[in-house]
């Protein structure tokens, strides 16, 4: 048995170089944004998704890049999962442009690809994806279906950096994509993110965007002789400072990455005769796709027995937790946003059952066993989720 301590949720991952650094970056009195270990870890991440990137000072903020780059104004639909994050929609909101909330897969959770086309209307001008615990969306058809009706497709991939869908990276397949380096994902430093540029159209707008509006790097390329204000944009890049804390983690990406999915792994194969036996679904990773192990979770098979399994866990030192709430019945989903047709069932079921278990770097294999042991023990209480339909009857043909 595991020595029992407190196991929390998620921790920060240090890799050691990231305080060395900072102390670089404060001794070259060069701290605005754009600057050396930018330069480093902008050509890291851009290795890491084999396309142009602009760091950011969060993946929120990337998200927002894109609404200007697409010119979303009032009128504009953006199709968009109902489970996701806020900032996968208040984005397009921002810009006057509304939401429309499309229902996940029940296998992988991603937007479901089999309802994107009957969401789609005379005003939609783009299709956001999000790789849920990064684990790949239907790919292809839905840029078979972006392709058929001239949509945009962005990928909301702030959980599938080192994720890849039939060999190519996530981050890679739309036209713009915007990564998370807050300090739950894969990759952090506290707040960041970053907006990935698949298509050259956007390089140069996406440089003024970032810099206020200005061709400022223009400027400092030699490129013109001074630096005007010449589109809308914000103050969208990080200080230099952050870029050094990320320029450690990601030089430390495949070593941390090796834990990750040894603790992943850990518990997928330690709980899956618990899961099977208990009617638990435990993640779905199609065979074509890579994931990152950015999060390890369960579908209980009710909200009773998902508080049930929170509090038994915060019985045995382990913070776990839920995960999204449905957008498309939040205050602000509701004013902003509109469902579509189908509706959300799956999302609405999912949201009250999963449960996420504590998955970071630096989680130790006793922490790993502690964990297991606990969730071995709980027993799901007999006709628990029973009368209710399953994920697969739910879900369309
Ligand atoms: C799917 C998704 N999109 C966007 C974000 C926002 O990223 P950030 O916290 O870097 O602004 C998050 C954050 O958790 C997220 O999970």
């Amino acid at each position: 048995m595991a020595s029992s301590s407190w196991i929390p949720f998620n921790r920060p991952n240090l890799t050691g170089a990231e305080a060395r650094y900072l102390m670089e970056a404060i001794a070259s009195d060069r701290l605005s944004g754009d600057g050396p270990f930018a330069r480093r870890a902008t050509a890291l991440l851009a290795d890491l998704v084999g396309a142009p990137v602009l760091l950011t000072t969060s993946g929120t903020h990337a998200l927002e890049m894109t609404g200007i780059l697409l010119d979303l104004g009032p009128g504009d639909e953006v199709i968009v999962p109902s489970f996701t994050f806020c900032s996968t929609a208040n984005a397009y909101a921002l810009r006057g442009s509304v939401p429309v909330f499309v229902d996940c897969r029940p296998d992988t959770l991603n937007l479901d690809e089999r309802l994107v086309e009957n969401a789609i209307t005379d005003r939609t001008r783009a299709i956001v994806v999000v790789h849920y615990a990064g684990v790949a969306c239907e790919m292809d058809p839905i840029l078979d279906i972006a392709a058929r009706h001239g949509l945009a497709v962005v990928e909301d991939n702030a959980h599938g950096l080192g994720g890849t869908y039939r060999g190519r990276p996530l981050g890679s397949l739309g036209a713009l994509a915007a990564q998370s380096f807050h300090e739950t994902k894969n990759v952090q430093c506290g707040e960041g993110g970053a907006l990935v540029l698949n298509e050259s159209s956007y390089l140069q707008r996406a440089e003024w965007v970032w810099e206020k509006g200005t061709n400022r790097r223009a400027f400092f390329r030699g490129m013109v002789d001074k630096y005007r204000w010449v589109d809308l944009g914000s103050s969208f890049l990080p200080s230099d400072l952050l870029a050094a804390f990320l320029t450690a983690q990601l030089e430390h990406f495949e070593v941390s990455q090796r834990r990750r999915h040894e603790v992943w792994n850990g518990y997928h194969t330690r709980l899956a005769d618990w899961a099977a036996e208990q009617g638990i679904a435990q993640p779905t990773v199609p065979p074509d796709r890579g994931h990152p192990a950015h999060l390890y979770y369960l579908l209980m098979p009710d909200l009773d027995e998902r508080q049930g399994l929170l509090e038994h866990l915060r019985e045995h030192g382990v913070h776990a937790t839920f995960h999204y709430q449905p957008l498309h019945q939040a205050p602000a989903g509701l004013r902003y946003g509109r469902v579509a047709r189908d509706g959300c069932p799956v999302t609405e079921r999912v949201a009250d059952r999963l449960i996420r278990l504590p998955l970071f770097a630096g989680m130790t294999q006793d922490g790993v066993e502690q964990v297991v042991t606990a969730v071995q023990a709980y027993r799901v209480r007999a006709g628990a989720g029973a009368g209710k339909a399953t994920e697969q009857a739910l879900s369309p043909a």
